[in-house]
């Protein structure tokens, strides 16, 4: 029988495998070595600013002492950015670049040419990610991270949470249809065509009032 697998609010020591785990699914599931071969610098931008304190709400899924998936999230946008902007700086000061980085700079650069579609922040302060290694999948694993995650934005207080996925991610579409997020608007984007072999969609899902009863019981 496989170990159980525990879902616990994430702790410093597990930043390292938490960019780990983002690392070897970063590329719709797979891992982002194919279009960014510099690990360390991915970890610091992609993880850098949640290491920040900006993560509330972050969850770990654990498998006998192994970190095999997380849900990030950061409830203020504003405080993200910033944090973001910070990991940017001291990347850009303190680092000596590889031939790895250097590869990598492609898909930093088209990124910026083709960025994300994103809604208003105000109505949506909140996004999330959230990512399992294959074979934690399809256990019922991503469904209690999101929830457990939605929860605490619930408790917050969050008026909005959104996120930006892509038709390629079809069990990530199913979880969050799921678990009631409304598709805000899609677009074509070739960020990816020199790796995917074919431009993607972006889906930019969005969920009102996280983590609050929106069927109620009626009692009258
Ligand atoms: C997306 C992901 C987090 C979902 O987690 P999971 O543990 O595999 O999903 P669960 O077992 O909790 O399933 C929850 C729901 O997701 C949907 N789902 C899960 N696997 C699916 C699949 N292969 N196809 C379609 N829907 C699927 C279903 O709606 C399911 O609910 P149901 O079982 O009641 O029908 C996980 O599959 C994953 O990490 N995938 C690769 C990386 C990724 O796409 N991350 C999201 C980036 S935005």
């Amino acid at each position: 029988m496989p170990a159980a697998l525990m879902i616990r609010p994430v702790c410093p020591r597990d930043w390292a495998d938490v960019a780990r785990v983002a690392y070897l699914t970063g590329f719709f599931g797979q891992s982002a070595r194919v279009y960014f071969p510099d690990q360390a610098l991915f970890g610091a931008l992609w993880i850098g600013p949640y290491v920040q304190g900006t993560g509330a709400g972050s969850f770990v899924a654990e498998r006998a002492g192994e970190v095999v998936g997380y849900v990030l999230g950061a409830p203020e946008h504003d405080r993200y950015r910033q944090a973001l902007s910070r990991v940017v700086a001291r990347q850009v000061i303190r680092r000596r670049p590889t031939s790895a980085t250097l590869r990598s700079l492609r898909y930093l650069w088209r990124a910026a040419l083709y960025p994300s579609p994103h809604a208003d922040w105000r109505a949506f302060p909140a996004h999330l990610h959230l990512n399992l290694l294959p074979a934690a999948r399809g256990a019922g694993a991503g469904r209690r991270l999101l929830e457990a995650h939605l929860s605490v934005l619930g408790g917050l207080g969050v008026p909005g949470v959104q996120l930006s996925t892509t038709t390629e991610n079809v069990a990530a579409l199913g979880l969050y249809r799921r678990l009631g997020f409304e598709v805000l608007e899609t677009r074509i984007t070739p960020l990816w065509t020199p790796w995917l072999g074919h431009p993607a969609t972006h889906v930019l899902m969005g969920l009102r009032a996280p983590g609050r009863d929106r069927d109620p019981v009626r009692r009258d």
